[in-house]
């Protein structure tokens, strides 16, 4: 779908967000011939540089970021010629009237703000921009996570935006949701019949939801130690796969038909209240080991992080959803840094048959068991008993039948936010959160963010490279359940 003529200005516009993500997504949407001759890229910064600097700035982005077989001469050119800059001081006063100059010659397209900057920036800019008139009606506003660090501070960030944007013009990033596979978790669910009569508490036994990263926390440090793997992962991406699973049908694949049925789900979420953190939560943190045959450092050893640290980079979760549809059947959510690979896994765990008809001295019957694979090897497999051939009797084993999207689509896999950048601008939200799903996901995670601070502990130990502390794999054990690790 071709998109409007548009002025996208992005405040923190030499950041690192813009250079890796924001510019490269935008270059394939115009490789891709889904740009407007007349949109226009406005950077904006503290940075005393000229356009020219900005450009051969954003030039080197592209070199790094896009792919070398992406990258062609009139693409590029046509590319940069969008780009504009301007010094301005986004707080204050000064140095807005050339931007405000550049976009008053065309009132009438669409105008997305995209606030690349840290949260308490949001309220001082939007207010700027109602202050300085710089606000149509098809004015829009991007935000990023963090959308706050507790309740109270998300709300407040909601009500600066809230103040000068109506909440339809504010387009809060989950990159999650721009990924390809997690709107494909969507087309399975409900763009096939098969799945859906089996997808409740009759069928299904357990769902596990694992994030795991190789990497450490780079050098974020300091951003990290304030954030730890409830506020930075669980809060936003893994509540957001986690609705997807359980949300149920909605009636449109539209933006308030979707956010509404998510939002069912995050308020059945059932709380786990600090005392019931010991038993529903395991956190870790990674001392020093080896990952993919390199050794590295503990969390403790990085840069930026206080010695008198208790942040966790790694957190498992019992969660349950109090409604028909999934009584009595735990979520087990699990996510980390320095485990052993990159990879983003649902499992539906089924229940299993109502009655063996085949001798259990033999076989090993298991239940059914579907993986859908986020990331990397994006795909599917759908876990099937089969008859193991030989004449030898009814001898069985599990088989993966796969769908591999590699093999099924020769196509390049885009960026997570090609989708969304073009979604803004097309004005369509249904990939992004609304306020109350992010407020209600918060109102989940305090209660387990104090239960936490009343217990005022050292997360437990794991040696970088491996799949977490101990008693993550008790948390399901306890429930003769097991972690699944496909590999
Ligand atoms: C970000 C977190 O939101 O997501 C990072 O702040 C994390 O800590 C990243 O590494 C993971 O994203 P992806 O797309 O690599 O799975």
């Amino acid at each position: 779908i071709p998109v409007q003529p548009f002025d996208m200005v992005i405040f923190g516009g030499t950041g690192d967000l813009a250079m890796r993500k924001i510019l490269p997504a935008l270059y394939y949407r115009d490789k891709d011939k889904q740009m407007p001759v007349e949109g226009r890229i406005i950077g904006i910064s503290r940075a005393k540089i000229t356009q020219e600097d900005y450009i051969a700035q954003a030039k080197a982005a592209l070199v790094e970021y896009v792919a070398a077989k992406d990258l062609d001469d009139d693409t590029e050119a046509r590319f940069l010629q969008r780009l504009h800059y301007f010094t301005l001081d986004a707080k204050g006063d000064n140095g807005w009237q050339p931007l405000i100059d550049l976009l008053a010659a065309r009132p009438q397209v669409v105008r997305a703000f995209y606030l690349s900057t840290p949260p308490k920036l949001f309220g001082p800019i939007c207010q700027n921009l109602a202050r300085k008139n710089l606000i149509t009606e098809s004015s829009r506003v991007v935000v990023e996570k963090p959308i706050g660090t507790s309740l109270a501070s998300a709300q407040k960030i909601n009500e600066e935006i809230g103040a000068v944007f109506q909440e339809n013009q504010i387009f809060r990033i989950d990159h999650y949701l721009g990924k390809e596979t997690v709107q494909n978790l969507m087309a399975l669910r409900f763009a096939n019949s098969l799945f859906e009569p089996l997808w409740n508490h009759q069928w299904i036994d357990h769902v596990q939801i694992s994030v795991a990263e190789a990497i450490g926390i780079g050098g974020r440090g300091e951003y990290y130690d304030s954030s730890g793997a409830l506020r930075d992962m669980v809060q936003n991406h893994i509540l957001q796969l986690l609705c997807i699973v359980a949300m149920e049908p909605p009636v449109v694949f539209g933006a308030d038909a979707v956010r509404d049925e998510k939002l069912k789900v995050l308020r059945a979420l059932r709380a786990i209240g600090p005392r019931e953190v010991r038993q529903k939560t395991v956190r870790g943190r990674y001392a020093s080991g080896a990952v993919d045959g390199k050794s590295v450092i503990g969390y403790m050893e990085e840069e930026g992080v206080p010695q008198d640290s208790i942040t966790e980079t790694f957190v498992a979760i019992k969660a349950e959803v109090d409604n028909w549809r999934w009584s009595g059947v735990p979520f087990y959510l699990r996510t980390g840094k320095r485990m052993p690979e990159r990879r983003s896994e649902i499992v539906i765990q089924f229940k299993e048959t109502p009655h063996l008809i085949f001798p259990k001295n033999v076989n090993q019957v298991r239940s059914n068991r579907l993986a859908i694979r986020l990331q990397p090897k994006e795909g599917i497999r759908l876990y099937l008993m089969t008859k193991v051939p030989g004449p030898g009797g009814m001898r069985m084993r599990q088989v993966p039948l796969n769908l591999s999207f590699a093999e099924a689509f020769q196509d390049r896999f885009p960026l997570g936010y090609e989708r969304l950048l073009m979604d803004v601008l097309r004005g369509n939200a249904t990939l992004f959160m609304r306020r109350d799903e992010v407020e209600t996901a918060w109102s989940w995670c305090e209660p387990i963010l104090q239960g936490w601070a009343e217990m005022s502990e050292k997360p437990q130990s794991y040696n970088a490279g491996t799949w977490g502390p101990t008693s993550s794999i008790a948390l399901v054990e306890r429930d003769n359940r097991t972690w699944y690790e496909e590999g």
